[in-house]
């Protein structure tokens, strides 16, 4: 067979020519195996997994022989279950194990395989109750400018990340977006401590604009991760708009996907709030990637009304409650359990932020945040006007590939100012890293940086 240009068969030893990827440009490696928090490929190249897998998915860190064990053992047992006429065994404690975890009212679980069908989900169960209540009017969500709920057409109605709903306009439905709790670039350009929560207080009015009998829900991420680089709301934004939600009869998602099962130091992101959500949608570190897997946790009122009504849910997938990834997240749960590793990632997550706040001292870096393990940072062209870089200039991508190339795989996102304009990377690195790890992770990144600064244009330096 005779090799065209694009054939990448040469290149990595694999014929790639077939596979859509999302990059159409980059010749991908291909990876081989993974072990803690290290990914090789096919030419034995090691990286760290410094972003959780793809975006914030690996928990337990690669390869861990007990989960698997337990994987083999469930798909000889039974791997698949047809959830309309059997309850299972792993799906039935897997519920159990995540209402002991769980926050305080919240001890109703819905097993699903991904994120986008998690916080969908979490939608229609939010208007199934409010239609079962005679609330019928109720329809509008209310989500955040730089929210992201997943890819499909529900989850991005309700997501506020241009580049990904641009091309899709009115084929969305309708839901409002209200700013986020961003400090580095506050929508009133006020200061935290002065502002009077202005970014929280923009809820109660776009709920009254809209009309509370027609709005069904506010979803928002506790840590606002792929869009925004980790960004954590101030400690008051959530009891506020918790205040918000209840007086306006509106129900409040926790958009727990990233955030959830101690990525953030605490069992789930709104803990640090002490605040407790109507529904939380969360899937990825349940996992830890070992199999798709998504849970949609509601509170105790919520089914106690559709189970008082015999209000059977109208949603559901072939892969909900699936006994094989129901397995895994019980293992995975116990090892974040036994191991203390929550306890590692506040440990860690400090050290990471430590980290990065001295590579403030890079003439492009803007800001670091984050919470636990969720780390992120934004740059800019000047650091005093905030300026962000030419978005044709892909600085983000650019250091993405300059990390890789030293063996750290990062996240990087765009949009961060305004959805067009604006660079961020997002950190999330296995619980089980080590105060090692995260000081190569941190120098790999400074060396990094160096380079992509040392190749900007003349005219792109401050
Ligand atoms: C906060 C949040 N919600 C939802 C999703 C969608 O999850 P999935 O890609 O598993 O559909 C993501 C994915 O990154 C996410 O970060």
């Amino acid at each position: 067979m005779e090799l065209d240009g694009t054939l990448k068969q040469a290149v990595v030893g694999w014929d790639l020519s077939r596979v859509v990827f999302r990059d159409l440009e980059r010749d991908y490696p291909v990876v081989e195996r993974g072990e803690g928090i290290y990914l090789y490929d096919t030419k034995g190249r090691r990286y760290i997994d410094g972003s959780g897998g793809s975006s914030v998915v690996t928990s337990i860190g690669h390869g861990n022989r007990r989960v698997a064990a337990v994987m083999a053992q469930q798909a000889e047992t039974i791997a698949f279950s047809p959830a309309h006429c059997f309850a299972n065994q792993p799906h039935v404690e897997l519920c159990q194990k995540i209402g002991e975890i769980s926050p305080p009212e919240m001890k109703q679980t819905f097993l699903l395989s991904g994120g986008s069908e998690a916080t969908e989900n979490a939608v229609k169960f939010a208007r199934q109750y409010e239609y079962v209540r005679n609330n019928r009017g109720k329809f509008t969500v209310i989500g955040r400018w730089q929210g992201f709920h997943g890819n499909t057409f529900g989850a991005m109605t309700a997501s506020g990340i241009t580049y990904r709903r641009q091309i899709y306009g009115p084929m969305l439905g309708h839901a409002v977006k209200i700013p986020p709790c961003f400090c580095y670039r506050c929508e009133w350009g006020l200061t935290y401590g002065q502002c009077n929560l202005e970014c929280a207080r923009a809820l109660r009015r776009a709920i009254r604009q809209e009309g509370p009998e027609n709005v069904l829900a506010f979803i928002a991420e506790p840590v606002v991760g792929a869009a925004l680089g980790a960004v954590p709301a101030v400690p008051e934004y959530f009891p506020l708009i918790r205040e918000i939600c209840d007086e306006q009869d509106v129900v409040f998602i926790a958009d727990e996907v990233m955030t959830g099962f101690g990525r953030t130091g605490a069992k789930f992101g709104v803990d640090h709030w002490s605040v407790i959500p109507d529904i939380i949608a969360t899937a990825k570190g349940i996992s830890g990637g070992y199999t798709p897997l998504a849970a949609v946790i509601l509170r105790d009122k919520i089914m106690d009304l559709l189970r008082s009504k015999h209000s059977n849910f109208r949603g559901g997938h072939t892969y909900c409650a699936n006994p094989l990834s129901a397995r895994v997240g019980i293992e995975v749960l116990a090892i974040i359990r036994e191991q203390n590793l929550i306890e590692n990632v506040r440990r860690m997550g400090s050290r990471l932020l430590a980290g990065l706040q001295g590579l403030l001292a890079h003439p492009t870096v803007g800001d670091v945040r984050g919470k636990g393990l969720m780390a992120g940072m934004e740059f800019v062209r000047n650091k005093q006007t905030k300026e962000p870089f030419p978005p044709e200039y892909q600085f983000g991508k650019r250091l993405f590939e300059e990390a890789f190339a030293r063996g750290l795989v990062i996240f990087p996102g765009t949009g961060t100012v305004d959805g067009v304009a604006g660079n961020h990377i997002l950190m999330a690195p296995p619980f089980i890293i080590t105060a090692s790890q995260v000081d190569d992770m941190v120098a790999i990144l400074d060396e990094a940086i160096g380079v992509v600064e040392k190749g900007l244009p003349a005219e792109m330096r401050s």
